[in-house]
């Protein structure tokens, strides 16, 4: 399957797996890579720009096809040397960045001069136009339906792929709430480019998290995420868990301010319970609605082989046969 998007990166397939902290390690992206989708290492999962130089030379061993960074740009209580981060993406020959959260701006300058495109996610239509402006490569487009921040706005995936596809000129990848074959048709059809997932690949055999959290995400329908932080303007969807319904309940005490859920709130805490030791009511952790759509834990290169072979039948058989043969339409 050919689109912009794998012409634009040089991927087989027109399929993302975004950047994850925690998860996005060499271990799943090189697995990603070699299925032929595009993955990104997520560069802040290493304490150090030095440790994201050496996590990039353990992916290159791994596959020798194209990967990229994952840049997430939020304003965190420990400052991160960003420009550092930066370097060590350019001088390691990674070709392609995601970045996420505040405006790329700063780092264009440096990433454009070394020949690196950048993927920029959004959540909203407007944030997606002023990241085009200022010449990013391609808009990774979140919809509500997303794991870990959907931004504001509440608009849908069917409505903001739509939307941004009608705005934008430059390729766009639709992410959040799909994790099939189907998703992808659909996301083509709405005018995106590629799919972007998250969640899909964390019930993957190669994500370096517990068991318990791959099979609870199998277990977990369509409805068994939580928003949390919403008071504070900083929404993100979670695993529904004893932690979530805690934190939902302190916030809507009125006056509560942050430092009621602190404590409850920390992703230090829940990586190490949850992803690590497997106590899925440990802290919070980061799932999206298309949890609902995943059956079992499967290996990458199976993820991507099995959305792709479904789409192309999807596309080759069941759409033409709505327009040609009527009659044999289920
Ligand atoms: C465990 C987990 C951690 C994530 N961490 C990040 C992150 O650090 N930076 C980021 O930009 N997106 C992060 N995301 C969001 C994904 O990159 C992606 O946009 C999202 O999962 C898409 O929605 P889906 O889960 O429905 O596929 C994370 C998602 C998950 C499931």
């Amino acid at each position: 399957m050919r689109t912009r998007f794998t012409e634009t990166f040089g991927v087989e397939h027109p399929i993302v797996c975004g950047g994850m902290t925690a998860v996005g390690t060499a271990d799943l992206i090189g697995a990603v890579a070699e299925a032929g989708a595009l993955g990104f290492l997520t560069a802040l999962t290493q304490p150090s720009p030095e440790a994201l130089g050496s996590e990039i030379a353990r992916c290159r061993d791994l596959t020798d096809r194209p990967f990229g960074v994952n840049l997430t740009l939020l304003p965190t209580i420990q400052p991160v040397p960003y420009d550092e981060y930066c370097q060590a993406i350019i001088e390691s020959g990674v070709k392609v960045v995601e970045t996420a959260g505040n405006s790329p701006a700063p780092y264009l300058p440096a990433f454009r001069a070394a020949g690196v495109k950048v993927v920029h996610k959004a959540v909203a239509v407007r944030h997606a136009l002023s990241a085009e402006r200022l010449g990013v490569d391609a808009i990774s487009i979140d919809g509500f339906e997303c794991a870990g921040h959907p931004g504001e706005d509440d608009v849908t995936a069917l409505v903001l792929v739509r939307a941004a596809a009608r705005r934008l000129r430059i390729p766009i990848v639709a992410s959040g709430g799909v994790a099939d074959g189907a998703g992808l048709v659909a996301a083509l059809a709405l005018g995106a480019d590629a799919v972007n997932m998250g969640t899909r690949f964390v019930a993957s055999r190669e994500a370096p998290v517990h068991e318990n959290v791959k099979s609870q995400i199998v277990a977990n329908d369509e409805r068994a995420t939580q928003l949390v932080f919403r008071e504070f303007r900083n929404t993100a969807r979670v695993a529904r868990n004893a932690i979530s319904e805690e934190i939902v309940r302190r916030s809507a005490v009125p006056g509560a301010t942050f430092d009621d859920i602190a404590d409850l709130a920390s992703g230090a805490r829940g990586r190490k319970e949850v992803l690590q030791r497997g106590d899925l009511d440990g802290g919070l952790w980061w799932v999206g609605q298309s949890q609902g759509l995943i059956d079992e834990v499967l290996s990458c290169r199976e993820i991507v082989d099995s959305i792709i072979d479904d789409a192309e039948a999807l596309i080759a058989h069941r759409l033409p046969a709505l327009i040609e043969q009527p009659e044999v339409v289920r």
